[in-house]
């Protein structure tokens, strides 16, 4: 696992998005892991750019998101289509055929789930996956827990993401369940770029690095990873 420390969040999307640029100039059918939360959204407006001035394209595209929370319309402001829509699919050249986004909302979660697995598999699996990363270290929405999930599956949230990401949400309104790729899944990945940003994520970043490989910080697990990278600020660095 490499890691590499950089001065500003800015500086960390601009070597983000030509990672991804790269990828889709090497292969312009990449399959791209995609993610959610505050993180990739300063990499994703350089990707918009990068495809607004010619350098890439996502016409021929496939996109699959880490998670989505159960029990939210798809349309309300916090689900993740609507972030994903709203932070890059509307501004690039996607089709909206190629964009999978779990159903938070189906009848049937565990069809949902394998539904969605099957599908990674068909196209052939993902190139390159993109990560952030909760301050308990969970990676996705694969909380800590006894031992590493296997494929997409849908999953309790903690009180610590749940206080984490109730800032989004008015009164109590946050979710408690979300569908999300495994550790397997996001494993399987050919490639893996994780970026975080900001004091808050140090323990998580730490345990990360320098701990154990251990579920109980699922992130540690790409330790395993043959081609994983992390792309951190000072500040998340600095327990390191
Ligand atoms: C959410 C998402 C994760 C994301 C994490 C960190 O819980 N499910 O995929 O990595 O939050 O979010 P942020 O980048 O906003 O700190």
């Amino acid at each position: 696992m490499e890691v590499k420390i950089f001065n500003t969040a800015e500086e960390i999307a601009a070597a983000c998005a030509e990672i991804f640029a790269e990828q889709l100039i090497k292969k312009p059918d990449s399959v791209l892991g995609l993610a959610t939360g505050a993180s990739p959204v300063k990499t994703y407006n350089e990707l918009i750019k990068k495809c607004k001035n010619g350098e890439i394209s996502f016409s021929q595209v496939k996109t699959f998101n880490l998670d989505e929370y159960c029990d939210l319309p798809r349309d309300d402001k916090n689900s993740y289509y609507t972030f994903m829509h709203e932070n890059l699919f509307n501004y690039v050249d996607i089709k909206e055929e190629n964009v999978h986004i779990l159903d938070g909302n189906a009848a049937d979660a565990d069809k949902e789930a394998a539904d969605f697995d099957a599908a990674i598999d068909e196209a052939g699996g993902i190139d390159i996956q993109l990560l952030g990363i909760g301050t308990n270290g969970h990676i996705g929405f694969n909380e800590p827990s006894d031992s590493f999930s296997d494929g997409t599956f849908k999953v309790k949230l903690t009180d610590s993401t749940i206080k984490s990401n109730s800032i989004y949400f008015e009164n109590d309104s946050m979710p408690r369940f979300a569908l999300t790729m495994g550790i397997n899944s996001i494993m399987k990945a050919k490639k893996i770029v994780l970026i975080a940003t900001g004091e808050a994520k140090a323990d998580a970043i730490k345990a990360t690095v320098d701990g154990e490989v251990t579920p109980i910080c699922p992130a540690s697990v790409l330790k395993n990873h043959s081609d994983a990278i992390l792309l951190i600020d000072k500040e998340a660095a600095k327990l390191l």
